[in-house]
């Protein structure tokens, strides 16, 4: 079941050899997929042999396959993890019964939904970062956007799968309009706000797959947990992609700052920025805006949907099984955070309809684990990034709108717009000066002057290798 079958168009764990329509129907739609990936991905560099894993098999080790490919050669497929016998749903008012292998009429709509949403993201994203290449500070982050950029698409095609197979005629429509919605596009946006902001340097893709592609793991982890098994098993094989999404923000943020302490080192100062770096200032406003922009997607602290969709069976905590209580949380209260009498503060709720506060409290949990280890890279200028309030530079829920600095205090309205702007988030001159740092380095093993070299290469290799070739 595991081994993935790569004799037809469509590579595949789920036998789509013996269900002709779905077959057929999927067929049809992976020519508008890669015409919407010659269109809309990478801008250039679609014509080049890049150093790319291509997913093989579902198994723990040995999943994936390195070799060189053409990026609209990739062999998009659909991959789900292994079924468990016998699987239970282990939280809800479904709590015991066994998984549910197909959709149940009651749940449809909302099903439906939560997977179009997370589907919509993955193009997305891709959109978003599709002038990166033309300024990756070296084949080796070049090789790893692509990297990221065709599993974004398998995500999709992830998506796509259940639409087709498990929704009827609405799924197919659904699957037409998720390439149809485009990232900043006036008329036909992307669903969610953070995916329609251009990535518009290596800076900010960086923040983006450490804090917004981590978004997505506690999204896939939570929808992993469904009663629905084909999107649980789904979401467990995307997690294993997402895993090297967020080690490209994390090693590349860590080596940005490396070289800030380099410099700073070299030339006996805090302000690297004359010298071809970037400041821990600088890097502590961009740190700011993709942690406030990628809280806003867990939604506001307390949902009467996420309530629902807990109850219901369809999306579960992170790491639900391994949660020391009932599981259905019908007595449970929580504190989630408000804002009363000009401070940040809490109130108590019912826990199950503070499910999105719970899931954003695990994310800013394993956020924090990153900027510890920036920070001891950093340690020697004994400056330090940190992450500032989850009040701070939000536009949705309870702090949505409020001048609330980054430490927490709430502050004179007209005075923080000044300070937001010329303080706490990306100032034109840090927007300027990280642009005027993106030039293109093609050069194997070769690095821009902004970020050290990475401590290892790709699946074994030397840095130097050609990861992309000319
Ligand atoms: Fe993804
Ligand atoms: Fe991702």
């Amino acid at each position: 079941m595991s081994t993935v079958d790569y004799g037809t168009r469509i590579p595949n764990n789920v036998g789509l050899g013996s269900d002709r329509r779905l077959q057929r129907a999927l067929e049809s739609w992976q020519p508008k997929f890669v015409e919407w990936w010659k269109t809309l991905g990478p801008v250039a560099f679609q014509d080049r042999e890049v150093y790319l894993r291509t997913a093989i098999s579902v198994e723990k080790e040995g999943w994936a396959n390195f070799g060189y490919v053409l990026m609209p050669e990739y062999r998009w497929g659909v991959f789900l993890a292994d079924p468990v016998p016998d699987r239970r749903i282990v939280f809800g008012d479904h709590l015991g019964e066994p998984a549910w292998q197909e959709v149940p009429g009651e749940h449809r709509a909302e099903l439906r939904r939560l997977v179009v949403v997370q589907g919509d993201t993955e193009p997305a994203s891709v959109e978003q970062q599709r002038q990166l290449c033309l300024s990756a500070p070296s084949l080796y982050d070049l090789r790893n956007l692509f990297q990221v950029n065709v599993e974004e698409g398998r995500h999709l095609w992830a998506m796509v799968y259940l639409l087709h197979r498990y929704f009827g005629r609405d799924g197919r429509e659904e699957a037409d309009e998720l390439l149809e919605r485009h990232s900043g596009d006036q008329d036909s946006p992307r669903i969610l706000g953070a995916f329609n902001e251009p990535t518009p340097d290596w800076l900010s893709f960086f923040f983006f797959t450490y804090f917004t592609d981590r978004d997505g793991k506690f999204q896939l982890a939570s929808l992993k947990e469904s009663a629905f098994d084909p999107l649980a098993r789904t979401c467990e094989f995307m997690l294993k992609e997402e895993a090297h999404h967020m080690f490209v923000g994390s090693t590349g943020i860590g080596r940005v700052v490396a070289r800030t302490v380099e410099l700073a080192l070299e030339h006996d100062t805090d302000d690297v920025a004359p010298y071809g770096g970037v400041s821990a200032a600088t890097l502590q406003r961009y740190l700011d805006l993709h942690f406030s922009v990628s809280l806003d997607l867990f939604g506001a602290e307390t949902s009467t949907n996420a309530a629902n969709y807990f109850a219901a069976g369809l999306k579960g905590r992170f790491h639900e099984a391994e949660r020391d209580d009932d599981h259905r949380l019908l007595d449970a209260t929580r504190e989630v955070p408000a804002l009363g009498e000009g401070r940040a503060t809490s109130r108590e709720v019912p826990a199950l309809a503070a499910l999105n506060e719970t899931l954003r409290d695990d994310y800013v949990a394993d956020c924090a684990k990153g900027v510890e280890r920036w920070n001891r890279i950093l340690a020697p200028l004994g400056a330090e990034l940190r992450l500032p309030h989850v009040g701070f530079n939000r536009r949705v829920g309870a702090f949505a709108g409020q001048p609330i600095a980054p430490d927490g205090t709430v502050g004179d309205p007209t005075v923080h717009a000044r300070r937001l702007e010329e303080e706490w988030l990306p100032t034109a001159a840090d927007r300027a000066h990280v642009a005027s740092l993106m030039v293109p380095v093609h050069e194997p093993g070769k690095m821009a002057g902004w970020i050290a070299p990475p401590g290892t290469g790709i699946h074994g290799q030397p840095v130097e290798l050609a990861y992309v070739r000319p």
